[in-house]
């Protein structure tokens, strides 16, 4: 928006005319911020580093020595081993902040450390570097992105001296990709703490594109299964269907309204998996299918259970014994604070950390690169994506400590 604008009014301008004058707009996008190489030397090791969830620990001693060797105390806390950590090499959440070890920082500033597989090797654009340069690779977005500009910003708040040290803390988290247990596990540490542990404020990074999220969807994640009776295919009647039974369940559940609001849309539903029966010539006596939907009501504790509710009375009228309906967790829509002066909004579908850490601070989600090619095979961002990043979380922090 921003870049649009002065381009029309140079477009008024008379010198704006003159051929030896560059245009102001590329002036703007081709000049170097002074920590440039910083970010991006800092960014290119994060992603080479393959950090699947479970397989942090690489990343984490990465993180642990790159900050410490910047004057932080780096304090490391142990998360227990999930699918795909490797035997001696444990994981854990890297905190991180200036000052003594009782410093009681009033801000975090935190993202998540793991990627989704596979691995993708980091990549950039040859020829010089510009702000149009584009960066792939996996986690290159979500979260390396943010990681890597959160301790730029940071680094250079307090070069500037524009913030304490004690009053800022650096929080990079593991298994965000999979079950939340690194957040969860530094949420259960500050409740543990007498009095529990609270803060003022809680930056997440996460990819919005560089907007201030107002909040994300909630999601509830469910398995369910129907029981039927076995018999011949040719006489339907003496058996009962289990797959017969899932299709006009989840035909059902699909056509449903399931609850909406202003700000987050319709509640939707994935059904991701769908098996059923054993062979063409048999009545099925089993089917089984696992769903995640995203949901669109609140409140943040009780949105999934409404949701919940309803596709339990669903398979209620459908056949009120053959169901088994379980759902390992859910939550309604989750708020974030998108009041801060100078960002666009936006709202997104995906889940986050951001409620699992219990408190009553404030919460911001924020972040460099799109979410549409986050999971996938063309994860990618440009510099002034990154640089851009760096600036947003400056305005944040600040704008967090002056609360
Ligand atoms: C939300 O669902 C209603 C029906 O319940 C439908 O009319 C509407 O188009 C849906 N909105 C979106 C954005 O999909
Ligand atoms: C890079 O990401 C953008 C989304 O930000 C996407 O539209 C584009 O297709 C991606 N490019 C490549 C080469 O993967």
């Amino acid at each position: 928006m921003r870049s649009a604008s002065i381009a029309a009014a140079l477009a008024l301008a008379p010198w704006a005319l003159c051929a030896q004058q560059q245009p102001l707009s590329n002036q703007l996008s081709t000049h170097a911020p002074a920590y440039r190489d910083e970010l991006l030397g800092l960014h290119k090791s994060l992603v080479s580093i393959e950090s699947i969830t479970g397989n942090e620990n690489e990343v984490g001693n990465f993180l642990v020595d790159y900050l410490a060797e910047r004057g932080y105390t780096v304090d490391l806390q142990f998360v227990a081993p999930s699918h795909g950590t490797p035997e001696g090499r444990p994981r854990f959440n890297v905190l991180a902040w200036h000052g003594g070890p009782r410093a009681n920082p009033r801000v975090v500033v935190s993202s998540h450390i793991d990627v989704v597989p596979p691995y993708i090797p980091y990549g950039i654009d040859h020829g010089k570097v510009s702000k149009d340069t584009m960066i792939k690779g996996r986690g290159s977005v979500d979260a390396k992105g943010a990681v890597a500009t959160m301790i730029v910003a940071l680094d250079q708040l307090l070069a500037a001296g524009e913030v304490s040290g004690e009053d800022v803390m650096l929080l990079f988290v593991v298994g965000e990709e999979a079950t939340g247990d690194g957040m969860r596990a530094f949420s259960d540490s500050l409740n543990g703490m007498d009095p529990p542990r609270r803060f003022e404020a809680v930056i997440f990074g996460e990819p919005t594109e560089n907007k201030l999220a107002c909040g994300h969807k909630g999601g509830l994640f469910c398995e369910v299964t129907a029981r039927g009776v076995p018999g011949h295919s040719g006489y339907p009647w003496l058996g009962k269907s289990a797959n017969e039974l899932m299709v006009r369940a989840m035909a059902r559940i699909i056509d449903t309204d399931l609850g909406s609001s202003p700000l987050f849309g319709n509640t939707t539903v994935n059904i991701g998996r769908f098996d059923g029966g054993v062979a063409a010539n048999v009545i099925p006596e089993r089917a089984f299918v696992e769903l995640a939907a995203r949901v669109a009501i609140g409140p943040e504790a009780e949105g999934g259970k409404v949701v919940q509710r309803k596709m339990q009375a669903i398979f209620d009228a459908i056949d009120h014994e053959a169901f088994t309906f379980y759902c390992s967790h859910g939550y309604g829509f989750v708020e974030t604070n998108c009041d801060v002066p100078g960002f666009e909004t936006v709202v997104v579908n995906y889940g986050t950390d951001v409620p699992i850490l219990k408190g009553d601070h404030t919460r911001y989600l924020y972040g460099p690169g799109n979410i549409l090619v986050a999971h996938g095979a063309r994860e990618n961002l440009t510099v002034g994506d990154l640089e851009t990043a760096v600036e947003g979380y400056q305005k944040l922090i600040l704008h967090a400590l002056k609360q």
